[in-house]
């Protein structure tokens, strides 16, 4: 018997899951005329505010743009600092500098793989205007002790939620801890596309009203720029699509966390360090990732045995070539350094088999063994 290969993500499981849903709404979406910011666009703003509990969602073409705008909306340009991580997508340094304002990077903890609230400080200047955290892999950054530190310091708080859909600390969901929530809607996220989208969700109907603007060319009027905006709308059918999607998303992240753990107990006693989970947060396991010291002969391991995995990722942002050496903070990450050669992402997505769960845990089991 031949066995298929397990992929890391799988987002057209996510299409088969609901098939004729999807089929019948991008008829309906062809036959509407109707394609670019229109009701399935506003139904799906309404509606991710309601669930995440904000009162406004803009939606944006990518999680990339809803950075730079959220930033941008909040008045953040030139010569401002934010202070984020170095140990994410490069997607959240990247946008900090598309806003025109100034990277600097602390380390993340050992536990939470998030930003360190306790290196903060340290690292505020005259200049700081934000802090961005990334709830990275689905587990949300210790939001109640850096909103102390941004209050105390009067700073706004950008939180970076692209990988942490319906993540709760305290029961409060991610993105409502600061001033705007950034969320990204690629296809492997917990909530979805079949391609490009984004948002951003916050409480202040000023800031929203900005985010508006400046999404469409600045235009209050058609035709008419008020303020320097740029182009980065959200299409119908992609909103067509996170409209069916997100009712499931939900019993998505539970159907994540049952996966998760399984490996948690599968895997205790091997020779791997397991994902921590804080008391009181809600880890939505956009991914399982596990520390191996000998992270190589795993890869080798796992590619000989058709099991996909992920490397997330493979160099903290500030040692990529273009940002090495220029970005302040970049001396002082140990704790990022230290875990880049060791992660390791296993295969994640609600629809994985809990047989082909079982299949992963077998095939480290063997590796351990072998070793
Ligand atoms: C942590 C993080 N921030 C931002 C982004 C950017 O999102 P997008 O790819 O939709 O631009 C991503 C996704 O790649 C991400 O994982």
């Amino acid at each position: 018997m031949t066995t298929l290969p397990i992929p890391l993500s799988n987002p057209k499981a996510s299409y088969l899951e609901h098939q004729e849903a999807f089929d019948q709404a991008i008829k309906k979406f062809l036959d509407s005329g109707y394609y670019i910011l229109g009701p399935e666009v506003q139904g799906f703003e309404t509606a991710f505010a309601g669930f995440v509990g904000l009162k406004h969602c803009v939606t944006v073409n990518n999680g990339t743009d809803a950075i730079v705008l959220a930033l941008r909306a909040l008045g953040i340009g030139a010569d401002d600092e934010v202070i984020t991580v170095s140990h994410t997508a490069v997607a959240t340094v990247a946008a900090i500098e598309e806003a025109g304002a100034i990277p600097v990077l602390v380390d993340v903890d050992t536990q939470s793989y998030c930003m360190d609230p306790n290196l903060i400080e340290a690292m505020i200047s005259e200049k700081t205007k934000a802090i961005l955290p990334v709830h990275l892999y689905g587990n949300p950054a210790n939001m109640p002790e850096i909103m102390k530190i941004a209050r105390k310091h009067g700073l706004l708080v950008v939180e970076d939620c692209a990988q942490a859909h319906g993540a709760r600390i305290n029961g409060q969901m991610a993105g409502t801890f600061g001033d705007a929530a950034c969320f990204s809607f690629y296809p492997t996220k917990n909530l979805g596309a079949f391609g490009d989208g984004g948002a951003v969700l916050t409480n202040d109907p000023d800031t929203a009203g900005r985010l508006r603007l400046l999404r469409q060319y600045g235009w209050k009027d058609r035709y008419v720029s008020n303020i320097v905006g740029v182009n980065t709308r959200m299409d119908e059918l992609q909103a067509a699509i996170l409209n069916i999607k997100l009712p499931f998303l939900e019993a998505d992240n539970q159907r994540r966390a049952q996966i998760a753990m399984r490996f948690c107990q599968a895997l205790q006693n091997l020779p791997f360090q397991l994902p921590n989970m804080a008391e009181n947060t809600e880890h939505v396991w956009h991914l399982y990732v596990i520390q191996s010291e000998d992270r190589d002969n795993l890869q080798r391991f796992l590619q000989e045995n058709q099991i996909g995995f992920g490397i997330h990722y493979p160099q903290a942002v500030h040692q990529q070539p273009a940002y090495l050496g220029r970005l302040r903070g970049s001396d002082n990450l140990p704790v990022t350094e230290a875990l880049i050669p060791r992660i390791l992402s296993l295969p994640m997505y609600p629809q994985l088999a809990m047989e082909d769960v079982d299949r992963v845990i077998e095939a480290l089991k063997a590796w351990a063994k072998q070793r």
